[in-house]
């Protein structure tokens, strides 16, 4: 499609979906809502009046190209960055309640929030100070955090020598040591290989199963796919469709092609264009 061509020229995505998404179960039983969320940088809107709904216990796919917003979004939900408008609850907690939050939330972020030189346990075992767990749980919560993640006989090395795909199940043992309620992972498997790729899939479902509520951000087609319950697709800061899989690819969307989309990637692409990203 033609990037100029704009937004307000895609409604047939959103209301194919708007309807049936407010009235899920999931949404009734919200966990996270987002309403309007925006955010600037200078001139740059990188979230444009984002709104969804995360319900309890489900897996949210927030899909998008390069420079979409995700990571923005992510940031803002996690009280790392202000927004400069819209409301975010959680569990009915305003993100102002900053005490609160902190301890209902966690983050898996994209960028690896790792110090090299300490060992794996070093690492975890600083993050759970700062996230206040008891000091009589502490190691019991590391071993527990390092086993989940796979890295139960590595945790008296240096991170610095271990691999990719270790660093990034580190980084997530790191969001789900205080148990959080809901847990955001920004592109968790970027730069793995395929088993540490398989082993996050297999923890990822072990939360949602033990009630873990998800907000899971990816540009890979097949991850939302498989992952998510309902997903939404952003880009330039706004969410072009949103729905679950099924939803999606029910859509037509009129104003590029006449099909249905065949799956997701395609509509993916029918929605957000083939412009080369960032
Ligand atoms: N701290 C920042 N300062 C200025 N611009 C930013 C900053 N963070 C993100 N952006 C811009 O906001 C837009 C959205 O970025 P981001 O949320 O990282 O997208 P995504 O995670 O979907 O790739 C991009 O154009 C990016 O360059
Ligand atoms: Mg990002």
């Amino acid at each position: 499609m033609a990037r100029g061509s704009g937004h307000g020229e895609m409604p047939t995505a959103q209301a194919a979906t708007a309807g049936a998404w407010e009235t899920t179960a999931a949404v009734r039983n919200a966990l996270v809502t987002v309403r309007g969320l925006t955010k600037r940088f200078g001139k740059r809107t990188a979230v444009d009046g984002v709104s969804f709904a995360i319900g309890r216990g489900e897996i949210f796919g927030l899909l998008g190209p390069n420079g979409a917003g995700k990571s923005t979004t992510v940031n803002i939900l996690s009280t790392y960055l202000p927004p400069d408008g819209g409301e975010v609850t959680i569990a009915g907690h305003t993100l102002r309640e900053s005490m609160t939050v902190k301890h209902l939330i966690g983050v898996v972020p994209q960028e690896l929030a790792l110090y090299e030189d300490l060992t794996a346990c070093e690492n975890l075992e600083f993050f759970a100070r700062l996230y206040d767990v008891p000091r009589a749980e502490r190691a019991a919560r590391v071993r527990d955090a390092l086993e989940r993640v796979g890295l139960a006989d590595r945790g008296r090395e240096p991170v610095k020598g271990f691999s990719g795909g270790m660093k990034r199940r580190l980084n997530l043992a790191m969001g789900i040591l205080h148990r959080p309620a809901f847990l955001m992972l920004d592109e968790p498997t970027v730069g793995v290989d395929p088993q540490s790729r398989e082993k996050i899939f297999d923890i990822i479902t072990d939360l949602q199963n033990s009630g873990t509520t998800l907000l899971y951000t990816t540009h890979y087609m097949e991850e939302a796919e498989r992952l998510c319950g309902r997903i939404a697709i952003m880009d330039d800061g706004r969410i072009v469709a949103s729905g679950t899989l099924e939803e999606l690819l029910r859509l037509r969307v009129e104003e590029i092609v006449a099909e249905r989309p065949r799956g997701l990637e395609q509509l993916f692409i029918q929605l957000t264009g083939k412009r080369l990203r960032d």
